[in-house]
């Protein structure tokens, strides 16, 4: 799992698909650029979820609100007071944890140890080794472990009650148990808060202190009753947006899956006060149909209900994916209730209520909310599609089997070679592709290299034009997965690939 995550970063880069950023500096840790093959991907999951949300639905519509907001606006969201990890430094080793990750690290190490001490056993016991046998002679060990594991298991339980003090405790606890997993020079733990701050104005007397904003949700509430009254919105209706997050995380590793400027594609659904539940639930299971309809396969989705629920909340599911590294959240869908409007309501001193004729009644709405990082999308895709795959003739290819509808470039257009005119056809049929696809064109290397150069791309087909085709206007069109190939006429290609690629 490793390797197909190294494989993954390394695919990901080479076939400039991100890059990291700044990289001549060196880097800029937990934040990427997407680049001419990222690009196209990202959009087009970008525009998979937009049609899904949006055009196919009469009761929602877009929006596109500022990464800069008015400061109050986190003071009533509570990101200003609550929107915190926990965090613990080393004074030896200088170095900063999130309290959690440091336990998850401490849960590792154990498990390294343990699976060590039963290679040693095996390698002392010969073929003689039997595990039983084994456990009773390393009692002493084995109760040393479940100790340790104990204190991790309280450990888990005062950070989800937010006791840092305990934390503290306990991470003592732990390195005095464990002595030879770390120094026990720790700080306390400390609520770390996640915004990034930033400055409005020119004089730093008179300049305002904002936040890039940590969720586009807070730009749908403020711009609710604007949209609803400029648009004759009913309830139920929904507001769209996709856009730019930005979290200042403690712990980023994994790649793309947690980075500090990201982008959310996140819907607000405006619904009866009361009636919440019914869409919470219709809203869980339409998300979990539109991730099953890129065919990335059933079993690598779950959900996961929350028993412990953030303070805006009354229900809350992930939809979690089984990534290189294990399910992880991929989507989240939360029943809000009407806390943010309400906040905003009590902070701005506006009204934001409802009037719904129906019922005669003025309310505030409650809030549904469904929200996916379009980053964590592109990883769940671009890493489940790559894939080394064995031929016949016994050499392997390696192939990013995207679904079609989001592929970069749909079809390459190859002259088998560089001379007879046959250059000149392939750019004629570019021409007219390129009005409904991303087509590319490319000449260099052998044929066969190039099929495999646009197979690692993840492009549904390759056009190829050879001396047939100055006779008769036929190319041979070889398909990604199968690697078949047919012949057919020229002007059957738009359809073909129409047929493929629409979503
Ligand atoms: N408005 C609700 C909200 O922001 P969240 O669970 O904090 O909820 C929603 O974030 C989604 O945004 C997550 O399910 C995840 O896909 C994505 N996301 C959150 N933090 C991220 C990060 N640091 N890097 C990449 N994606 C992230």
């Amino acid at each position: 799992q490793e390797d197909l995550f190294k494989n993954v970063v390394s695919h990901a880069k080479e076939y400039g698909f991100i890059f990291p950023s700044s990289e001549i500096y060196d880097g800029l840790s937990a934040v990427y650029d997407y680049a001419q093959n990222g690009v196209e991907l990202k959009k087009n999951i970008r525009e998979y979820w937009w049609k899904a949300m949006v055009q196919m639905n009469e009761n929602i519509v877009g929006l596109d609100s500022s990464i800069l907001m008015h400061p109050t606006t986190w003071k009533a969201s509570g990101h200003v007071d609550a929107f915190n990890d926990p965090l613990i430094d080393n004074k030896d080793s200088k170095r900063r944890y999130r309290a959690d990750v440091l336990i998850e690290d401490y849960a590792e190490k154990l498990n390294q140890k343990a699976i060590k001490e039963v290679e040693k056993a095996r390698t002392r016991f010969g073929d003689a080794f039997n595990e039983e046998e084994f456990v009773s002679t390393n009692a002493r060990v084995m109760e040393y472990k479940s100790r340790e594991r104990e204190i991790l298991e309280r450990m888990g339980r005062s950070l989800g009650n937010e006791d840092l003090e305990d934390v503290k405790a306990l991470i003592e606890e732990l390195e005095i148990a464990c002595p030879e997993t770390g120094s026990r020079n720790w700080t306390e733990v400390r609520q770390f808060n996640l915004m990034f701050g930033t400055k409005l104005g020119a004089s730093s007397d008179t300049a305002m202190d904002l936040y890039l904003r940590p969720e586009t949700a807070q730009g749908i509430f403020v711009n609710f009753l604007n949209v609803q009254k400029s648009g004759r919105m009913k309830v139920p209706f929904g507001i769209a947006q996709t856009g730019k997050a930005f979290r200042n995380e403690i712990v980023a590793r994994q790649f793309i899956f947690r980075m500090r400027e990201f982008e959310q594609m996140e819907m607000q659904f405006f619904v009866r006060p009361g009636e919440e539940m019914k869409h919470y639930e219709f809203w869980k299971e339409a998300r979990l149909k539109w991730h099953l309809s890129l065919g990335l396969g059933r079993e690598n989705y779950r959900f996961h209900d929350h028993e412990k629920l953030a303070h805006y909340a009354n229900a809350a599911a992930d939809i979690e994916f089984n990534f290189p590294f294990g399910f992880k959240e991929l989507e989240g869908i939360h029943s809000r209730t009407d806390f943010d409007l309400k906040a905003h309501e009590q902070f701005s001193g506006r009204k934001l209520q409802y009037f719904d004729a129906e019922l005669n009644q003025n309310y505030v709405p409650y809030v549904v909310e469904t929200s996916v990082g379009l980053d964590r999308m592109f990883l769940a895709v671009f890493a489940t599609s790559l894939k080394e795959e064995a031929l016949e003739d016994g050499s392997t290819r390696t192939v990013l089997k995207l679904p079609s509808v989001l592929a970069p470039t749909k079809a390459a257009v190859l002259p088998l070679v560089k001379k007879d005119g046959l250059p000149e056809i392939a750019h004629k049929i570019i021409e007219e592709l390129k009005w409904d696809f991303t087509v590319a064109y490319d000449e260099k290397d052998a044929v066969g290299r190039r099929y495999r150069r646009q197979d690692a791309l993840g492009t549904p087909f390759c056009i190829t034009v050879d001396h047939q085709t100055i006779e008769d206007q036929t190319v041979t069109i070889r398909h990604r997965d199968t690697m078949k190939q047919d012949r057919v006429s020229i002007s059957d290609l738009k359809s073909i690939i129409e047929n493929e690629v629409s979503s």
